[in-house]
């Protein structure tokens, strides 16, 4: 019997992945590393100061820049992110989404949040659909980030619930490894290549029918 939805935020609830790219793509203008959207899609899940790490070393530029810098380069990108995501209102909501938080409160089913992302609460505020939590992880009490269990871990842990009976959503690879090594079903949102290893793939949020995604994990192995 299923007992939570566990949701990640950036990618999932709204298109705030877009603007993480954004933010990114200025900060590599500035230091002269150009990125792509392809590139992008490895960043998708990844903690704040991995994701520079990973982008200093894919412009061959990991050696360039003292710790101190790099905290200063990653403060600048979060900067012109929080810049970005002042213009989030509840029509930034992904379609499809509201229509699950309500079916999953309608059938007693506990709703969680496990976003590595510390603007969580903020975002989902402006999008006025933090009510609907009734737990949300701490990114920044998280040590290890995705692909590691940990936030979906302490997200079932807050909402006091089994992994075995929680599905998660993710629209990054990262995260649906996170979502299968925490044991939950996973259940990803976008390019069904990139997300091969989630147990039941849609392409958008649009396609998240809660009867089919119940009786997708009542057939699946426990
Ligand atoms: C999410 C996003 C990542 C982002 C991370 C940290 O996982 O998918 O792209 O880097 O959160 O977000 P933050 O808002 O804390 O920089
Ligand atoms: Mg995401």
């Amino acid at each position: 019997m299923i007992e939570a939805f566990i949701f990640d935020l950036d990618g999932v609830i709204t298109d705030t992945a877009y603007y993480h790219y954004l933010a990114w793509k200025k900060l590599g203008e500035k230091i002269g590393i150009e990125i792509d959207e392809e590139f992008n899609e490895s960043l998708k899940g990844i903690s704040r100061i991995e994701s520079l790490e990973r982008m200093l070393k894919f412009g061959d530029k990991e050696n360039q820049f003292t710790q101190e810098e790099r905290i200063q380069l990653a403060t600048e990108k979060n900067e012109h992110y929080k810049e970005l995501i002042k213009r989030i209102t509840p029509k930034d909501i992904l379609p499809g989404i509201i229509d699950l938080l309500e079916e999953a409160k309608n059938n007693k089913i506990k709703i969680g949040l496990a976003s590595a992302s510390k603007n969580a609460i903020p975002v989902l505020n402006s999008l006025g659909v933090i009510g609907y939590f009734d737990f949300i992880a701490d990114a920044s009490e998280c040590k290890n980030s995705k692909p590691a269990p940990d936030i979906f871990l302490m997200a079932a842990k807050g909402l006091n619930v089994n992994p075995k009976y929680c599905i998660g959503f993710e629209d990054a690879s990262a995260g649906v490894d996170a979502i299968n090594s925490a044991r939950m079903y996973s259940i990803g949102i976008g390019d069904r290549d990139t997300l091969c290893k989630a147990k039941f793939v849609v392409k958008s949020t649009e396609e998240l029918d809660f009867n089919l995604i119940i009786s997708k994990y009542n057939k699946s192995e426990k």
